[in-house]
């Protein structure tokens, strides 16, 4: 497999970088890619230094894949080159995610909406795959009606820049007692803080991260009508989103068979004993492939719903993890 990624030295490029000698793709020929002010720096691979190429014309030609993590914008630039050249882009932006001939995909759930596409497939929000998993899970034993989720999200998820920021506020805060006024990423503090806006507000009220919840969610599991509600909050963590979720059914259920079911599941793993303090949390989740579950109980406001806790590596299952898992069902496929 010829591989471009465009993005290498972002917070996901790096995490795609690290996984991708680990997983099954036979990758002859690596061309790496960043914004103009990486050109020329070296990235180990492998044992092997890489440079950063422009990402022009050029960087295309030849290649089978590309794996595009660095904005909506450069994405939009990159299929048209992509596509010119009959590659194959696996996008991690939210340009083409609602595109109706872009798969939208997550292997555990749709692999098989990869067999037509135009060119461009989509990976999720990262938000969205935990979630849409869980539910995926579940529905295989009970019809879902509605579903209300709270976000924990870590800076990460908006790069590293953001990562820079958590730390340098707290640093500030641990050299001199006071909060710092010095803010370029978010429009509050986010070091000893926590901000319920993630994305731009949209007409109705909710942000595009919570719309996104909605919409993405829809589409992967081909349910049109589910009902979500989501609210996004960014708080003072590295990495790992976490989400507090409560499902309801159409009858009441059973929340043994409901663990077990999503034990069983690909991918997820319950860790679920609160009464010996066993349950994810995100330093836990970081570098980890699964999503882990746990809080698993009961509503005791409805009898036919349930809550339950979930934390996830952003940069793995919810970025770097679901690319590579797209490019390894191509590779079987043809
Ligand atoms: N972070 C997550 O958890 C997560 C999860 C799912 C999806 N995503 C999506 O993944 C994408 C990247 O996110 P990130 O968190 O890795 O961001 P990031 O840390 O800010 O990295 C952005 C990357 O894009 C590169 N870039 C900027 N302009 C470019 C251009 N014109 N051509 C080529 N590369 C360019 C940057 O290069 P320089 O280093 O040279 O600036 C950097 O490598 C975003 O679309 C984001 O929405 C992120």
């Amino acid at each position: 497999m010829k591989l471009g990624i465009i993005g290498a030295t972002g917070a996901v490029g790096k995490v795609f970088l690290d996984l991708l000698p680990k997983s099954k793709l036979n990758v002859s020929e690596l061309r790496l890619t960043a914004s103009e002010r990486s050109i020329g720096k070296k990235i180990k691979y492998n044992n092997t230094d890489y440079i950063i190429q422009e990402n022009s014309e050029d960087f295309y030609v030849g290649l089978d894949y590309v794996f595009s993590s660095a904005s909506a914008e450069v994405s939009k630039k990159a299929a048209e080159k992509s596509k010119k050249h009959n590659a194959i882009m696996i996008d991690d932006s939210s340009e083409f995610r609602m595109n109706e001939d872009v798969p939208l995909v997550v292997p555990e759930i749709n692999s098989e909406s990869l067999k037509s596409h135009n060119g461009v497939v989509a990976i999720p929000n990262c938000t969205t795959t935990p979630l849409a998993m869980i539910l995926d899970a579940v529905r295989s034993e009970y019809n879902l009606k509605r579903v209300i989720v709270d976000t924990y999200q870590a800076v990460s998820g908006t790069g590293n820049l953001a990562i820079k920021e958590l730390l340098d506020q707290t640093k500030h805060y641990l050299d001199n007692g006071t909060i710092s006024d010095k803010k370029n990423v978010y429009s509050h503090n986010i070091g000893l803080n926590l901000i319920p806006h993630v994305e731009s507000p949209l007409d109705n009220l909710y942000t595009k991260e919570e719309m996104k919840m909605l919409y993405e969610t829809r589409k992967i599991l081909s349910d049109p009508e589910l009902k979500i509600s989501a609210t996004c909050v960014r708080v003072p963590v590295i990495r790992c989103h976490s989400e507090s979720i409560n499902i309801e059914f159409d009858k009441p259920p059973n929340i043994n068979q409901i663990s077990k079911i999503l034990n069983q599941y690909n991918g997820i793993t319950v860790l679920d004993d609160i009464k010996n303090d066993l349950y994810p949390t995100p330093l836990f989740g970081e570098g980890k492939h699964d999503i882990f579950i746990g809080r698993l109980r009961n509503d005791i406001s409805n009898e036919n719903a349930i809550n339950l806790w979930v934390v996830s590596d952003n940069l793995i299952k919810g970025a770097a993890l679901n690319a590579i898992q797209i490019l390894e069902v191509f590779e079987k496929i043809g």
